[in-house]
């Protein structure tokens, strides 16, 4: 019966169809898409608080607006990650618990500090733009709740985008003070973003399984091609200096090349040594626990609920 099931779940992914919750799937295939997604939902959150920095000291009303807005997406688009991990049957404790014992892995772009206003920008252009540019062909991933979230979450990541490019034009139109608070964020962000698509294909144990079950379109490699071929045009405009003496067009390839990423570094944060993984940690622990009456409180009620309509 097992090889009817598999035999017909490899022909719906050679179709490129979707896979629904209660529908058959190999173990390892569901193993897969809990590990992307829950980290996917952790780095959400997590993502929250570097820019949550800056909420109660933006320079006017409409920045201020603006950032909570979308401090506020970024939370929504936590909730409707972890609801798609659970419909693969694993329960949301069971992942929070994942993150706050410092066992699951988070987007390694949010253990760096948030130092001046300007990286409030820098992370709407660089960071939400490299995430928009792995992000849109996860909405054709074969898992249909992970490929219906992600359509939302794109159109949101795109306003976050355009409201970072918007606040550095602002403040590259200002003094020289403003424009060397640009730069300064772009020089400290801009390696750490081509680091966010992972390791290159080549060590990256992940993608190939991926490329066959339908969850990764495009590889880490030619999604970060892409995301510097669309950012240096962006730097242009702006006015900014990408900090890669490498970065050049190449005619022949058709394409942007670019220096070496210090991937040691990369691997450093990821693994829980970067400058700021333990402070981001302590937060999300904090903020668990200052939450507990909440959720107590909330299955009180519930629980009264269901008494009285049982009488
Ligand atoms: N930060 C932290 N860990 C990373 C990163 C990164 N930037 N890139 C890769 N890794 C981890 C992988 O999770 C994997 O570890 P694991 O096997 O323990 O899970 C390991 O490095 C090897 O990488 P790959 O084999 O390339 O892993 P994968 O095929 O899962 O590709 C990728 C990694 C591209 C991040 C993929 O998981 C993905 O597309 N995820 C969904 C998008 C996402 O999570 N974006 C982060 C949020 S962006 C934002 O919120 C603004």
């Amino acid at each position: 019966a097992e090889t009817a099931l598999q035999a017909a779940f490899d022909e719906k992914i050679n179709a490129d169809g979707k896979i629904e919750p209660r529908e058959w799937m190999p173990e390892a295939y569901r193993k897969t898409l809990v590990r992307q997604i829950s980290q996917h939902a952790h780095s959400e959150i997590v993502g929250m608080l570097p820019e949550g920095n800056w909420i109660s000291r933006a320079p006017s009303l409409k920045r201020k607006a603006i950032l909570i807005a979308k401090v506020q997406d970024e939370a929504g688009h936590g909730l409707y990650l972890y609801s798609a991990a659970e419909t693969l049957g694993t329960g949301r404790d069971e992942m929070l618990d994942a993150l706050h014992s410092g066992k699951a892995k988070y987007s390694s772009i949010f253990n760096y500090p948030t130092l001046n206003w300007a990286d409030v920008g820098v992370i709407g252009w660089l960071v939400d733009g490299a995430a928009i540019m792995n992000q849109i062909p996860l909405c054709r991933c074969s898992y249909g709740p992970y490929a219906r979230a992600m359509v939302r979450v794109c159109k949101e990541e795109s306003f976050h985008q355009r409201q970072g490019y918007e606040a550095l034009l602002v403040l590259m139109k200002g003094s020289q003070a403003q424009r060397d608070m640009v730069q300064d964020a772009v020089n400290r962000t801009w390696w750490k973003c081509l680091a966010m698509f992972g390791p290159p294909d080549a060590d990256s144990p992940n993608s190939d399984q991926g490329r066959r079950w339908g969850i990764k379109r495009i590889s880490n490699d030619d999604l970060r091609q892409k995301f510097v071929d669309a950012t240096v045009p962006q730097a242009k405009v702006l006015g900014v200096t990408l900090p890669d003496p490498d970065l050049k067009w190449n005619e022949e390839r058709g394409h942007y090349d670019y220096g070496a990423i210090d991937w040691d570094e990369f691997w450093q944060t990821v693994n829980g040594h970067g400058p700021c993984n333990k402070e981001r940690l302590a937060t999300r622990v904090k903020a668990h626990e200052d939450g507990a009456w909440v959720r107590a409180a909330a299955l009180a009620h519930a629980e009264k609920q269901e008494q009285r309509s049982m009488k």
